[in-house]
């Protein structure tokens, strides 16, 4: 009986324990397989300016305008408040955009909010309509592929009705099927941000590589080892780092592709 409880007591233990740590323990056992840089090696726009011998604070490239979504307004499928920092600081240089899954449209809002005046942002997502028509791949992941369905639940955005939704271009289409010869080497910031599986991914991904302009820059959401919802879109990053040079941004679930590097 004693020897019961003491069981007992320690694997209740062991379940305490993991439950408020379960994102660092997996962190151990999921190593990213992509080289990790700080921020300032993103661009030099995120140099820090020193201030005093112990404050060192933000060029004002990265001062950005910005809003906050309260914990309470249920928004689904959004970037942290960090990756959405550093992406829209780079939309601050960028004229023309393109994101894959426009969501609530957070991050797209953030762009037309902080792009140069003349800048055209494109994103192209599904609306619910649509939803029945897509279709899970031989070798997708359940889990990102059940996720399309939840994410897919908006057709008016963020950005609807404010005084920047004229920049924006939103396409509602399988991105599956979207022609990007229409914008060869077109793109100064491409989002890689729509469906998580990984033919949805890898078709993103390559029609990213073709839109992107020589000085542009692509980056990936959920770069997430040991996230299932993510397997995919980290398998199909850590393949294709094989053969181009792929950066994992400290502190984000960003990854990071550069042409001119
Ligand atoms: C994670 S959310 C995007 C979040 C958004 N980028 C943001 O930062 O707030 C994923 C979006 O991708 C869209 N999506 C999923 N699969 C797609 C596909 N095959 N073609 C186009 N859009 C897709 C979903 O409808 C959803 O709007």
């Amino acid at each position: 009986m004693i020897k019961l409880l003491i069981i007992i007591l320690i694997i209740s233990n062991i379940i305490l324990l993991y439950l408020p740590n379960r994102k660092k323990i997996k962190k151990l056992f999921y190593k990213s397989e992509i080289n990790e840089v700080d921020i300032y090696q993103l661009h030099e726009i995120f140099k820090t300016e020193k201030i005093s011998s112990n404050l060192w604070g933000p060029k004002k490239e990265t001062i950005i305008k910005s809003f906050c979504i309260s914990p309470n307004n249920l928004i689904t499928g959004m970037t942290s408040n960090y990756e959405a920092w550093v992406l829209t600081s780079l939309s601050k240089i960028s004229k023309n955009i393109f994101e894959f899954g426009t969501c609530s449209g957070k991050t797209t809002y953030l762009f037309a909010l902080n792009s140069p005046e003349n800048s055209k942002i494109i994103s192209i997502t599904l609306k619910p309509e649509q939803i029945n028509k897509i279709i899970k791949k031989k070798g997708d992941n359940k889990i990102s592929f059940r996720n399309i369905f939840n994410e897919t639940i908006y057709e008016k955005f963020l950005f609807s009705g404010s005084n920047v939704e004229n920049k924006i271009k939103v396409i509602f289409q399988n991105s599956m099927e979207f022609d990007e010869k229409q914008y060869p080497n077109h793109f100064d910031l491409i989002f890689i941000d729509g469906g998580h599986t990984y033919s949805v991914v890898k078709n993103d991904s390559e029609k990213s590589f073709r839109m992107l302009n020589s000085n542009g820059i692509i980056f990936w959401h959920d770069y997430v080892p040991g996230k299932k919802s993510a397997k995919d879109v980290v398998k199909y990053i850590n393949e294709i780092s094989k053969n181009k040079k792929i950066f994992h941004l400290k502190n984000t679930s960003l990854c990071f592709y550069k042409n001119n590097i």
